[in-house]
């Protein structure tokens, strides 16, 4: 049976049949990396903020929303598998973890700010791996401006002063249109309007990249920084985009953004502006600055990893050594035409054993002719970053993992 409270950042919340959120995450909701001083995440949400100085700089909202800020304030359609309880952390039905930044647009909006930078926690179930953790940090950035000729002046300004240093700079853009067939202007935008704001965009958010990665990668006119523009879909923007740059021979996704959707606006009782919204995970950019092998690393207290790093200042993080991985196969039958979701599973798996499972893999699933009964197997990879862990200790995490996984799930183990 649940217990029907479940105390959340010192609040005490009754649950329903919603309610998913496990003791793992709700210890993670008041520690705010990016804003403990020295800590990598807080340095890069210093760069990003410094980038835009006259814009607001917010970092201290909380991470419990409605799902009517999450969704519907941003147009998701009612079926949107985001909502689902195995994509999404719910206290109960009427409160959640935010997935996104982009959950307080029109809050921030609707309090009267046109220029802002937003860096938050957030929430996302997923698979558990080197580059996965189902808490991650994001910055949201927005402008809008009046939409008529002052507000368009103010733009076109603008985007003469960005397009002019970023003339000198050491920077290869692969573009796509402002508009297109695919990636619509709005019915209540003027085509000229939306293409200027486009292009305020990906000035500002080029010059964005040329300030994060181009000393970096020691961009010269021979070797310049790339970047690459490709067309999306957010339900809140039209036309949308995400960036890629190229670092260290690969390409890495870094943003989505696009031109906000006016119904966005007109729910934060601003109809008369327009302009443009960015979202940014933060882990992924620190990892490849910082070399940060492991997305755990970022949760460690250990001072090795900690003492490494001062506030604003990008260095490379020197790995102390990697302690042995140690495998452990939990096979078991499903009841009866019961089915078990991969992030029900992990996140079982992180209430035991923590940030000590490296990896969990799915390695066999098998479904019996004659019963239909499903049978599973993961492959759980312990393995501490801070000390070796023993065989003994892996087996006893084990242990807890199938016991839970009987309590939980009523399955049978093999
Ligand atoms: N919130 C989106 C994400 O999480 C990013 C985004 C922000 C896209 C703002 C468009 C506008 O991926």
């Amino acid at each position: 049976q649940r217990p029907c409270h479940v105390t959340v950042l010192g609040e005490q919340y009754l649950t329903d049949h919603m309610t998913n959120i496990s003791p793992t995450i709700v210890s993670k909701l008041p520690l705010k990396l990016h804003t403990q001083p020295s800590h990598p995440l807080s340095t890069l949400r210093g760069l990003i903020e410094s980038h835009f100085p006259s814009y607001t700089h917010l970092s201290s909202l909380s991470p419990l929303v409605t799902p009517y800020q999450n969704f519907d304030l941003l147009s998701f359609p009612k079926d949107h598998p985001g909502r689902s309880v195995t994509d999404s952390y719910y206290v109960n039905k009427d409160l959640m973890l935010r997935t996104h930044t982009s959950a307080h647009e029109v809050e921030v909006f609707g309090r009267g700010e046109t220029k802002w930078l937003l860096t938050a926690d957030v929430y996302r179930r997923d698979e558990i791996d080197g580059s996965h953790y189902p808490v991650f940090h994001q910055t949201e950035g927005a402008r809008i401006v009046s939409a008529n000729s002052t507000g368009m002046k103010e733009i076109e300004e603008d985007n003469e002063r960005l397009a002019a240093h970023l003339e000198q700079s050491s920077i290869e853009i692969e573009d796509v249109p402002h508009l297109s067939p695919t990636n619509p202007c709005q019915p209540a935008h003027d085509p000229k309007h939306t293409e200027l704001i486009a292009k305020n965009l990906k000035l500002s958010l080029n010059s964005l990249m040329l300030h994060l990665f181009a000393g970096r990668v020691g961009a010269t006119a021979q070797n310049p920084l790339k970047v690459r523009w490709i067309e999306a879909t957010f339900p809140w923007t039209t036309p949308s985009f995400e960036v890629e740059v190229f670092f260290r021979g690969k390409w890495l996704e870094i943003l989505g953004c696009g031109v906000i959707y006016q119904p966005t606006l007109d729910n934060a009782n601003v109809s008369n502006k327009l302009g443009w919204a960015f979202g940014l995970g933060l882990e992924r950019i620190a990892m490849v600055l910082y070399s940060i092998p492991d997305i755990r690393l970022f949760w460690s207290q250990d001072p090795r990893f900690l003492s490494q790093f001062k506030q604003g200042e990008i260095t490379t993080f020197k790995p102390y050594s990697k302690y042995p991985a140690c495998f452990k196969d939990v096979s078991f039958w499903l009841p009866e035409g019961q089915m078990l979701h991969e992030n029900d599973f992990c996140d079982l798996v992180r209430d035991v054993a923590g940030d000590v499972v490296e990896d969990v893999k799915l390695i066999d699933d098998f479904t019996h002719p004659k019963t239909n009964r499903k049978s599973l197997c993961y492959r759980i990879n312990y393995r501490s970053m801070d000390r070796s862990l023993s065989n003994d200790e892996a087996n006893s995490l084990n242990a807890q993992v199938v016991s839970c996984l009987r309590d939980r799930f009523r399955v049978e183990i093999r």
